[in-house]
This record gives structure tokens, C-alpha cells and sequence, in this order.
């Protein structure tokens, strides 16, 4: 059976690095001459790719289907009005059929468990592009964007805050910091704590590289000495309905210049968001300023999606490091 890409967890630390490394090398080709590494050109040619997606998306879309085209595939977008995932058809029924025609499935969906039973029954690979628990292409972008803000690939020491909600793209921002060495402190409001099965995966890996990782409710204590200060809407997809409890309960974690200066953050210290953003979660002057790295990071989805492609797909999940 095919190896899928469902969250960082589902990577070594080294072959976390070979995926960013390989993010960073479509970049310089892209932007030195308007293509792919030459290993990379063509390597889709008469393969489709399936993009399944329960919900919308802008970055996500548009970087997995520039990517395919990249290289040279035929991207098939399938919206929630094409099909619907599970409610038409079994999961297990659309699987077969998607994976006996593509090359490969790229899926955004509700429930994680989802994703889980697409990859069980696919016989192509299986790539998350968003569930309510993980979201690993965002991640390879935001460790290429901290990669690229630092100069350098060795990331170890660093400390990454994360002040908002427990959600999917904290968790494998968590893990992607735990295995390249990378502090992390979250801090969420009480009773919105995070999930300890997903970060008993982050504290073992911490374990492995030596990286510190904390759960905290107050966001200067997340701060503290941070180089890089990262948050998400306070809002997820499919959490609509509990908005106004959430703007509430969530009252003091707005990431502001005062925030990062009475927690005591790094001077230098730069804004990730994987975008969209809302005001509440973080305020103009910083959101607009030079330490906000958010534009740069959402260009990144793209190389993050020909690495994934790459590593899942030409090479078969075989990711040499
Ligand atoms: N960051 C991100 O996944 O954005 P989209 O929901 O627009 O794809
Ligand atoms: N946590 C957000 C991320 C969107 C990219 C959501 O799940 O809606």
C-alpha cells in the first residue's frame, strides 16, 4: 500500500529536513528561472491529481494545484458540490474510485478520522491538505519561512510561542518544532486545552532532540524570550456557530507589540500566520509591520506542496535524507 502524508508526525526529523530542504531548492528554481529543479520537470506528466476538498481554501488550493502543474500534471479540483465526501457515496466507495483513477489525493476534510479512512482504502498516496486535527503542508511552509528568516538550517535553540487556539495547525507546528529541535510554549485560553494523545506525539519527540515543550494559559509567559510568535484564527471551519463564545473566552490573547513587550520576547522576534487572519488575533501593527513574515510564508505553500508531491508521489514516499 502506498505511504500517505497525513500529519508531520508521519515523518523522521530527517526526512522533515529533506522535505524543507527540497521546499527551499524549488524555491531558488522558481524564482532564479520560472521552473522547477530539472528532476522535478515533467515528473507528473499524464498523472492526475485529485483535490478533494470539504471546505474552502485559498492558499491550499492554489499552491497543490500551481504544484501540480509545476510539474507538469493534471490537477482535478473536486469542491464539496462535486462531491460530497461521505454523504452521496461511503468514503470507502469514493476512494476506490478516485485512487483507480489518479495518481494521487490530496484531501481537505472535516473529521481527521476521514482522511484516516480515504488513505486506508486508497491505492495512491494520500495527502492532508487540512483535517481538524493536522495540517502538514502549512507546517513544512512555516519551517522553510523560519528556515529562511534565520539563514540557516539549523533551527535547534530557537523558541517558537504560539498564543491562540488548540487547533490543527498548531499541532503540527508542534511536531515539526519537536523534531528540528525547536523551544515551544503554547499558550491557550483554559478550557481550550490541547489534545494530550496529538502532543504526547510533540513531548516524545522533544525527547529525542532535546527541545523544551509547555502548555500555558497566560500568553507572556508563551512569549517569553520567543524569536518567532505564531497564531491562527481564534474561529476554526465547522466552528462557526461558537464565535461569540470564542471571542470571550479568548479575550487578552491578542498578539500586539504590548503583548510581546511585557512577556519579555525576543527583540527581534517575527509574527507567522498561516492565514486567513482576523483582526481580533492579532492587531494591524503587527500583522502589517516588517516583523510579520505572513506573506512570505503563504508564497511558501507552493514549494511546501512540490516537496510533498515530490517525496509522496514521483518518489514514492521514499524520502532519501
Ligand atoms: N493556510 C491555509 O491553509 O489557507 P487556506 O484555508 O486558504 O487554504
Ligand atoms: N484552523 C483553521 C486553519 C485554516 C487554514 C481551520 O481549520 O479552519
Amino acid at each position: 500500500s502506498p505511504r500517505h502524508f497525513l500529519s508531520i508526525a508521519d515523518l523522521s526529523s530527517g526526512e522533515l529536513v529533506a522535505l524543507v530542504t527540497a521546499a527551499q531548492r524549488a524555491k531558488h528554481a522558481i524564482k532564479g528561472g520560472n521552473s522547477v529543479p530539472s528532476n522535478l520537470l515533467e515528473s507528473l506528466s499524464g498523472k492526475t491529481v485529485a483535490l478533494m476538498f470539504s471546505k474552502r481554501s485559498t492558499r491550499t488550493r492554489i499552491s497543490t494545484e500551481g504544484a501540480v502543474v509545476y510539474m507538469g500534471g493534471h490537477p482535478m479540483f473536486l469542491g464539496k458540490d462535486d462531491i460530497q465526501l461521505g454523504v452521496n457515496e461511503s468514503l470507502y466507495d469514493t476512494s476506490k474510485v478516485i485512487s483507480s483513477m489518479t495518481s494521487c489525493i490530496v484531501a481537505r476534510v472535516g473529521p481527521h478520522k476521514d482522511i484516516v479512512d480515504l488513505a486506508e482504502t486508497s491505492s495512491v498516496p494520500v495527502i492532508n491538505a487540512l483535517s481538524d486535527a493536522f495540517h502538514p503542508m502549512q507546517a513544512i511552509a512555516d519551517m522553510l519561512t523560519i528556515t529562511e528568516a534565520q539563514g540557516s538550517k539549523d533551527l535547534a535553540g530557537l523558541k517558537v510561542a504560539w498564543v491562540g487556539d488548540a487547533n490543527n495547525v498548531l499541532y503540527d507546528l508542534a511536531l515539526a518544532c519537536s523534531k528540528l529541535g525547536i523551544n515551544i510554549s503554547a499558550a491557550t485560553p483554559a478550557g481550550y486545552d490541547v489534545d494530550p494523545a496529538i502532543w504526547k506525539l510533540a513531548q516524545d519527540s522533544c525527547q529525542e532532540t532535546g527541545a523544551s515543550i509547555e502548555t500555558v494559559h497566560e500568553p507572556e509567559l508563551a512569549v517569553k524570550g520567543a524569536n518567532f510568535i505564531v497564531t491562527d484564527t481564534w474561529v476554526s471551519m465547522g466552528q462557526e456557530e461558537e464565535k461569540l463564545k470564542r471571542l470571550k473566552d479568548f479575550a487578552g490573547f491578542q498578539i500586539t507589540n504590548e503583548l510581546a513587550t511585557r512577556g519579555g520576547a525576543n527583540r527581534d522576534w517575527k509574527f507567522l500566520h498561516c492565514l486567513p487572519r482576523k483582526p481580533e488575533e492579532v492587531s494591524d501593527d503587527v500583522f502589517y509591520s516588517p516583523r510579520s513574515l505572513v506573506f512570505n510564508e503563504a508564497e511558501n505553500r507552493l514549494y511546501a506542496a512540490i516537496a510533498a508531491l515530490e517525496a509522496f508521489v514521483v518518489d514514492e514516499g521514499n524520502i532519501l535524507v
